[in-house]
C-alpha cells in the first residue's frame, strides 16, 4: 500500500535550525509539533519563529494570512509520546550523537507509521549510527537543512545502507513537492558533501587569524569581494555557531583523520569561552539585541 502524502510534520528542537524547519513546513502548509524540553526553551524556539515570520512579512516574502496561517499550523509539546501520528519527523538537536541516539530510539517507539520518514538534519553524524538506535532502521534518513533555512533552498537527502526506498522517496516528495527545495543526494559520510567541502574552508579562515595572516574583516572581505559570496567565512562561522562548527569538525576528523578537519586551539578557545557567535551576542563580530539576531 502507497504511503499517505505527508501532513503531520514534527520537529525536535527550536534552536536556530529546529525553528527553521518548523517554520518553513507551516508556511508550506503542513501540521507542524515541535518538541522542546523545557518551557523556556520552547518560549524562546516560538519567539524565533514568529521574528522570522515577521521578516517574512516585512521582506515581501509572506502576507499577513499567510503568517497567521503557519502561526495557527504551529503547536509545541515536551513529551516525545505526542509525536505518535506523526508522518515525518525532523530531529535537530545538538550535534551530540549520545543524545541523538537516545531519541532516534525513543521516536522508534512512539511513532506508528511503519513508512514515517524519521530524520535527522545532523550536520555530520553518520545517519547509520542513528538508525542503529532503532528497531526499524529502514525509517531513518537524513535530511540536511541550510541556515537561515527560510531562505537557503537546498535540503541534502542522506541514505543508509538500510533505508528503504519508500522512505527516501517520500522524504524527498516532501523536500521537493510540498518546501519547494531542492535536493542533492549525498553517501553516507561525515559532513555529506556542503560540510566537507564548507568546513575546511571556514577553518582555514579561523587558522589565518590564529596566525596574524590577516584581520577578520580583511579575511571576509576579501571573499566577499574577490569571490563573490554572500558573507565572508568568520561572519559565517558566526552565523552557523562555533559549537557548531567546532562538533561538525571533530565528527569529520573522527571519521577520517585529516588534519584539515581538526579544529584550531581559537576555535576550542573561543568556545570554551561561550563566544559562540551570532546566537550568543559574540563571536569573530558582536551583535546587538536579540529581537536583531
Ligand atoms: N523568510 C523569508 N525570506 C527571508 C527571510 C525569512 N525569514 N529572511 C530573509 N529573507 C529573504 C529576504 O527577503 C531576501 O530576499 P531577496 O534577496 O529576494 O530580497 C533574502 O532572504 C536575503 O535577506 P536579507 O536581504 O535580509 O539579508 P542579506 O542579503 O544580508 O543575506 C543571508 C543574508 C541570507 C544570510 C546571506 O548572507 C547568505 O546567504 N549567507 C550565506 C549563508 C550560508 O552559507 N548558509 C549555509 C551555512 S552552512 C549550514 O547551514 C549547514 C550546517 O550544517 C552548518
Amino acid at each position: 500500500m502507497a504511503s499517505e502524502k505527508i501532513s503531520r510534520v514534527g520537529i525536535i528542537g527550536a534552536g536556530q535550525m529546529g525553528a527553521g524547519i518548523a517554520e518553513v513546513c507551516a508556511r508550506a502548509g503542513s501540521d507542524v509539533l515541535v518538541y522542546e524540553s523545557t518551557r523556556e526553551l520552547t518560549a524562546a524556539g516560538r519567539a524565533r519563529i514568529l521574528r522570522s515570520l515577521d521578516r517574512g512579512v516585512s521582506s515581501g516574502k509572506l502576507t499577513e494570512r499567510e503568517r497567521e496561517q503557519a502561526t495557527w499550523r504551529l503547536r509545541f509539546t515536551s513529551d516525545l509520546g505526542d509525536f505518535a501520528d506523526r508522518q515525518l519527523v525532523v530531529e535537530a538537536i545538538i550535534e551530540d550523537e549520545a543524545v541523538k541516539t537516545e531519541i532516534f530510539a525513543e521516536l522508534d517507539r512512539v511513532v506508528t507509521d511503519p513508512n514515517a520518514v524519521l530524520a535527522s538534519n545532523t550536520s555530520s553524524i553518520p545517519i547509520m549510527k542513528l538508525g542503529m538506535a532503532t528497531e526499524k532502521a529502514e525509517r531513518v534518513i537524513g535530511m540536511h537543512f541550510f541556515n537561515p533555512v527560510p531562505v537557503l533552498p537546498l535540503v541534502e537527502l542522506v541514505t543508509t545502507l538500510m533505508t528503504s526506498t519508500e522512505v527516501s522517496e517520500r522524504a524527498e516528495a516532501f523536500a521537493h513537492d510540498v518546501l519547494g527545495k531542492q535536493v542533492v543526494r549525498s553517501a553516507d559520510r561525515s559532513g555529506f558533501v556542503v560540510n566537507a567541502l564548507l568546513v575546511p574552508y571556514l577553518l582555514s579562515a579561523v587558522r589565518m587569524v590564529e596566525s596574524g595572516f590577516a584581520t577578520v574583516e580583511d579575511i571576509d572581505k576579501a571573499m566577499v569581494l574577490g569571490c563573490a559570496h554572500p558573507m565572508g567565512p568568520l561572519k559565517l562561522t558566526d552565523l552557523v555557531g562555533l559549537d557548531t562548527v567546532k562538533a561538525i569538525a571533530d565528527s569529520m576528523y573522527e571519521e577520517f583523520k585529516e588534519p584539515l578537519y581538526s579544529p584550531p586551539p581559537l576555535l576550542l578557545r573561543m568556545v570554551e569561552a561561550g563566544r559562540l557567535g551570532k546566537k550568543s551576542g559574540r563571536g569573530f563580530y558582536q551583535y546587538g539585541d536579540v529581537a536583531a539576531r
